[in-house]
């Protein structure tokens, strides 16, 4: 059994432990999985160069770790309940035992289809449970999967494909998300055009839409598995071989195959599933994220499996066919706990408590966020209205990076403050940095969030780009990693995030890079350039502004204009990334040196002028008024 914290005084007992012997409290949390080998050392770390390795030469399967440690207890309870996206369709229960077995058929077929150890598969599909069965697949013969968000572009998915160097794709004819219906199969087959590498489609009859089929490269997935045994052997993997490789935005254009462990990754997010949750064996839990991301990846298929948890999955969308259908979903499954975004939990607040009232929400022990700041507002009401005041509100601060939750209250034990990720989960250690690279110590402190000392599931390299690794986390302050927000630890001792201090913006709880947007809508024939900054938004957290040189309009006129660089973003990147807001601006505010000065234009986006800092370098003053003059939003001056 993963340990389990009980106490407040439990807490700051293990932390303290973690912090003077964090190979001990490591080798601790480990000895309770099942290893092939053991390790020789705990860790093995270097962040100048940067080496991580944790567990270094044990041999392990995550999957034997899932399945077979937990058989012989729990081989008949369900792992996953899915939910589908239409609740007049029926719903489907796959028990441990079950889910193992299709796992297993799978893997079969990925092996004889001539993937091995070592090989990168992608996988690009609607939130089905043959999606979490494709990844154990993965992961049961030592494939490296890589999850494209089925809401991404063609474009973007031939970005990953090309990266990860996959030569196969699974995917599905099609997949729901509340009224809409998407066909993944023909983004696949545009996103594959040209693109030879990719010589085998696995295709999932979900939706049973029309599709094109190219015979020498597509296959059904019954096709696939038929005749394929229900029995295979875990392939013995090195803690240090990657397990999987997942895309997020950066500051700079192109996004970065994150790259996590097979041990390291396994040990820290089932620790950290259980204590920040307090899971207790048959508990139901449900979380809300795509596996497309990676809250999907850790808490809702390694974290809670390795736990032996029962896991509510859900198709579709929170508001669709009505703003009730969560809380119609808790009360069916009788869910325990509920992670969810800020984002959701503000869209749900827009419609009241209407929808509320008639459900019951008793079952309910702990609620929890991630992605973004909750803003006091949807604290209090998801606290007072969907925990009826009885639950404690989780607020998880973590990254794609950091493979598992880093700042966030034990539920239940660790007193929570509204907008707090409160105190580091045992075995993290931050730093609160100021700019020259010193680190702050004592209480009431701000700066740059980083963190001093490695944790297992720390991502490893970027796929492909150890150098960019090293520049993008270790190099901004020698001595640490780096995790591109703003901090501030309060006078108890907590931590309040305080967003991106990049170029990087949080729509929805989704990271999106500035300079990825601006890329995609300089790609637009009668744009010159543009500059892109978040601004407030009620319901998406932040919302993305473009302003947009663009000297002359086509026909369409300016409206016209701003309408096909929607479409163009969308089709680049997807529709997560179009503009909220978008401005057609004479010219953007300059350094003489020709640099973008987004610090003023964030400040407009934002609704204030009053103060735009020093603008002594500013080439042309005139610009910026003119912005102002014009601006989307109404702006203080
Ligand atoms: O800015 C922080 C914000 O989301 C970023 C990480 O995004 P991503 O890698 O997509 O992972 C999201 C899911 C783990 C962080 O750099 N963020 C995440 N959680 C919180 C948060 N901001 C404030 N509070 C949080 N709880």
């Amino acid at each position: 059994m993963i340990n389990k914290i009980n106490t407040l005084g439990g807490y700051f007992h293990e932390y303290q432990k973690s912090i003077s012997n964090p190979e001990q409290f490591w080798a601790q949390q480990a000895e309770e999985f099942f290893w092939r080998n053991h390790w020789t050392q705990v860790t093995d770390w270097d962040f100048s160069t940067p080496k991580i390795q944790w567990f270094v030469d044990a041999k392990l399967n995550i999957t034997e770790n899932i399945f077979e440690r937990n058989l012989y207890t729990h081989g008949d309870q369900p792992a996953i309940y899915w939910e589908p996206n239409d609740p007049q369709r029926p719903e489907r229960v796959l028990t441990y035992r079950q889910l193992l077995a299709q796992v297993n058929q799978f893997a079969n077929a990925l092996k004889d289809e001539g993937i091995r150890k070592g090989d990168t598969v992608t996988i690009y599909m609607p939130m089905i449970p043959e999606l979490a069965i494709a990844v154990l697949a993965c992961a049961r013969i030592g494939a490296i999967h890589s999850v494209v968000f089925a809401g991404f572009s063609a474009n973007a998915l031939q970005d990953r494909i090309k990266n990860s160097g996959s030569r196969i794709v699974l995917t599905a004819d099609g997949g729901f998300r509340g009224h809409k219906t998407i066909p993944l199969k023909s983004i696949v087959d545009e996103a594959l055009q040209g693109l030879d590498q990719v010589t085998t489609v696995v295709i999932f009859e979900h939706t049973q839409q029309p599709i094109d089929c190219h015979p020498e490269r597509d296959i059904s997935w019954h096709d696939f598995i038929t005749g394929k045994s229900k029995d295979c052997t875990a392939e013995v993997m090195d803690s240090e071989d990657p397990l999987f490789i997942i895309y997020t935005s950066g500051s700079t254009g192109q996004p970065k195959g994150i790259v996590h462990s097979s041990g390291g990754y396994m040990v820290y997010s089932a620790y950290t599933f259980k204590n920040i949750f307090q899971y207790c064996n048959g508990d139901v839990y449900f979380c809300t994220a795509d596996i497309g991301w990676i809250t999907g990846h850790s808490y809702l298929i390694y974290g809670p499996l390795l736990n032996a948890a029962k896991v509510v999955m859900f198709e579709g969308v929170p508001n669709w066919p009505d703003p009730g259908r969560m809380w119609e979903i808790i009360e069916k499954y009788q869910v325990n706990q509920f992670y969810t975004a800020p984002t959701a939990i503000r869209s749900l607040l827009a419609s009241g408590t209407e929808f509320l009232e008639d459900k019951d929400l008793s079952s309910l022990k702990v609620i929890g966020t991630v992605g973004e700041p909750i803003n006091e507002d949807a604290w209090h009401w998801v606290h007072d209205h969907v925990g009826q005041n009885r639950c404690p509100i989780v607020d998880t601060w973590w990254q794609t990076e950091t493979g598992g939750m880093m700042i966030a209250p034990l539920a239940g034990i660790t007193p929570t403050k509204p907008s707090f990720a409160t105190l580091p989960v045992p075995g993290i250690q931050p730093a609160v940095v100021d700019a020259e690279g010193n680190e702050l110590s004592g209480n009431s402190v701000t700066g740059n969030l980083c963190i001093r000392y490695p944790w297992p599931g720390m991502a490893r390299s970027i796929w492909g780009d150890h150098q960019r690794y090293k520049k993008t986390y270790f190099t901004p302050f020698a001595g640490y990693y780096f995790s591109g927000d703003g901090v501030r630890r309060d006078e108890d001792g907590y931590y309040r995030i305080l967003g991106r201090v990049d170029d990087v913006i949080n729509v929805s709880g989704h990271r999106l890079g500035t300079a990825e947007i601006e890329n995609a809508i300089n790609e637009h024939p009668l744009v010159n350039e543009s500059a892109i900054v978040g601004y407030p938004h009620p319901i998406k957290g932040q919302g993305i502004y473009a302003f947009v040189v663009c000297p002359q309009t086509s026909t369409g006129g300016e409206e016209g204009v701003k309408q096909s660089i929607q479409r163009g973003v969308s089709k680049r990147i997807g529709a997560i990334a179009k503009p909220d807001l978008i401005q057609i601006v004479p010219g953007l505010p300059k350094t003489r040196s020709g640099k973008i000065m987004r610090r003023i234009l964030r400040k407009i986006a934002e609704g204030d002028a009053t103060d735009l800092g020093d603008t002594s370098t500013l080439l042309d003053e005139q610009v910026v008024q003119q912005i102002i003059d014009e601006a989307l939003v109404p702006v203080k001056r």
